[in-house]
């Protein structure tokens, strides 16, 4: 039996996850609306339950929101109780949580008007649940958790893979680190973290993914920046730039400095390490102080190098720009339901003159790294494309065999990222 205590928890975590929810049905993306929530003044487990049913809602929310629609007679104007009635479809179809505790929940937390209806649906459910779960699968967005319109650019881009990166993206993320070349060894790494029960296994030259994601604080040698937390994707970064002591590097797309952190691991350079946002900027401090690493930071628009470029010519450019992160959706799955189809053909253009402008910075001779968490080709291999046509001096050089064409999908071991590697001739 559940305590009082947990059962008030169990309480307060729905009407959280609902209030949170009902933020993204609004349109605000879901690390603004926790953030919103305040939820450090709750216990951890509240906290911990709150991101749980608040991150399944929205892996499962095409699934839910058709079972949904098939529970209620006329859409429900409240945001609030729409959100409330996901969290408890969510709990009821996805947790091991006792559904009567479930649909107690939901109704107390429920505006009094709503009470009833919250119960008749919710208890309807649990009468029909094999029939509505089998009817919401005939719907492309309750089949595939995700809008009509990603899985047709899917299917028209990979129309052998896109069941796969489908499947690879409902996946919970790994949890995989880097480990600082400069302070420790992959084995070194790989013996503390037995130590201490965390199972693990390299996945790259630098990269560790465990068994279980933990939370950060518990992973030996984070605070002492022996490792850090990077996707094995995205570790790619300082190999493929072939840095060599003393070059001058422009990050130009920098924070929060994932990427500005490994490239001065790998190599004595001198860093610029650019952003517009200058919030974001701080983050990037910190990475590097926690490192022991130091850049040149500065706030400033990559699209528009007038303001804040010295006129010294870079040998190598990290242009890690802003994108869809369609390949990087299950960390952040409010991500496919808040953009819109035309968001793509936005970011496209902005890369389009962000590359165009960081061009003239290149040394004849240097190397640009272009690089987005997507897996549209308009953001990836068509964006390279057409910057080569109007691009006499650039050329294309291969990558190593395992990148392939530079488009990597995401599976159970890494999210999905693109790259090409261009120099000046
Ligand atoms: C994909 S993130 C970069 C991630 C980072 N390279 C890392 O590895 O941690 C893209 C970044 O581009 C920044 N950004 C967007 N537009 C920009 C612009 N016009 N100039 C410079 N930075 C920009 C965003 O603020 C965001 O921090």
């Amino acid at each position: 039996m559940a305590s009082e205590q947990d059962k008030t928890s169990q309480n307060i975590s729905a009407a959280l996850a609902a209030d949170v929810l009902s933020g993204v049905l609004f349109g605000q993306k879901l690390t603004q609306s926790l953030e919103a929530a305040n939820l450090d003044r709750q216990s951890h487990s509240t906290q911990g339950a709150v991101r749980d049913i608040a991150y399944g809602v929205l892996r499962y929310r095409g699934e839910l929101e058709a079972i949904l629609g098939q529970l209620l007679q006329k859409p429900l104007e409240d945001t609030g109780t729409h959100a409330l009635l996901l969290a408890a479809l969510y709990q009821l179809t996805h947790t091991r949580a006792a559904p009567y505790a479930v649909v107690n929940n939901a109704v107390e937390a429920a505006p009094r008007k709503f009470r009833n209806l919250v119960n008749a649906v919710l208890r309807n459910f649990q009468r029909k649940q094999a029939a509505l779960l089998s009817a919401a699968t005939q719907t492309v967005e309750g089949r595939t958790n995700h809008p009509a319109w990603w899985v047709e650019k899917l299917q028209l881009a990979y129309p052998g893979d896109w069941e796969r990166i489908l499947e690879a993206s409902q996946l919970h993320p790994p949890m995989t680190l880097r480990v600082n070349c400069r302070k420790a060894s992959v084995e070194q790494i790989m013996a503390d973290l037995s130590s201490v029960d965390i199972d693990s296994r390299q996945t790259g030259p630098w990269a560790i993914t465990l068994d279980k994601p933990v939370p950060v604080g518990k992973v030996p040698g984070f605070a002492e920046g022996k490792v850090s937390v990077q996707d094995a994707g995205a570790q790619w970064t300082a190999s493929l730039l072939d840095l060599k002591s003393g070059q001058r590097v422009l990050d130009a797309c920098a924070a929060p400095g994932g990427k500005t952190g490994h490239i001065l691991e790998a190599a004595d350079v001198e860093v610029t390490a650019l952003d517009v946002d200058e919030s974001r900027l701080g983050r990037v401090q910190q990475n590097l102080d926690r490192l022991g690493l130091s850049a040149q930071l500065k706030t400033g628009d990559a699209a528009h190098p007038s303001s804040w470029w010295n006129g010294q010519p870079f040998d190598r450019i990290l242009a890690d720009v802003p994108c869809s992160a369609s390949g990087v959706e299950r960390r952040n799955p409010d991500i496919k339901w808040l953009r819109r189809p035309e968001d793509i053909r936005k970011f496209a253009r902005q890369q389009s003159v962000i590359l165009d402008a960081l061009w003239p910075l290149l040394a004849p001779g240097g190397k640009l790294l272009y690089i987005t968490c997507s897996v549209f080709p308009e953001e990836n291999a068509q964006q390279i494309q057409a910057f080569l046509s109007h691009h006499a001096d650039a050329t294309r050089l291969a990558l190593p065999d395992e990148l392939g064409d530079g488009q990597l999908l995401p599976d159970e071991t890494r999210d999905g990222f693109f790259y090409a590697l261009l120099q000046r001739v």
